[in-house]
């Protein structure tokens, strides 16, 4: 029902609205973003989902970090229409995108968000591993892609490239 496909170029400002859609305005005010400015997502990962008349119901994408100068994915912003959540969409996009990450090499992701709904797609809270402020600590949460590869890794969460 759902077509998955990477995001382009063209496809940018439509996700845009999505995220403008689902978000609480002033989004883009979240110490997160701090770590995504005048950086591109990483290519190959951030999704789109269209229905069968090619409407945008679902995207992911994800930026490089780095923590304690280790590489790391963040994982979001992600967003389902509000006309089409709950039907799996969300579970879909991530499922699919850590797969390719997995696959692209990279060893550990990491989100800013809610456990209750993260943890069944095997996120826990990261120790030690500190976002830019104010960023609650409890929803700080991420998982290995390769065995171990959260170990000793911590400190501060910083940009890709200064
Ligand atoms: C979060 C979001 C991407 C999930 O997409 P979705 O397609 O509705 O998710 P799924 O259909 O895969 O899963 C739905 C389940 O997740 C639960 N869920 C959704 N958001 C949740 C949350 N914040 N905390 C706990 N559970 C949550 C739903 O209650 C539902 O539970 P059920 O399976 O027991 O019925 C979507 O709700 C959304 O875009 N929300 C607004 C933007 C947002 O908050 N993004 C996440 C930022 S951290």
């Amino acid at each position: 029902m759902f077509q998955l496909s990477e995001e382009t170029a063209a496809d940018w400002w439509e996700v845009e609205a999505l995220y403008d859609l689902c978000f609480a305005p002033g989004r883009e005010a979240l110490s997160s973003y701090r770590l995504r400015d005048n950086i591109p997502p990483v290519p190959g990962l951030s999704l789109v989902a269209r229905d069968g008349d090619g409407i945008l119901a679902g995207a992911i994408r994800y930026w490089p970090v780095r923590v304690g100068g280790a590489p790391a994915l963040l994982l979001g912003p992600v967003a389902v229409h509000p006309t089409r959540q709950g039907e799996g969409l969300g579970a879909l996009l991530i499922k699919d995108s850590l797969a390719r990450a997995r696959a692209a090499g990279w060893d550990r992701v990491m989100l800013v968000g809610d456990a209750p709904y993260y943890s069944r797609f095997g996120f826990s809270r990261l120790e030690g591993v500190e976002m830019p402020p104010p960023t609650n600590p409890d929803r700080v949460l991420g998982q290995d892609l390769t065995r171990g590869a959260w170990r000793g890794v911590r400190g501060r969460v910083t940009r890709w490239i200064d």
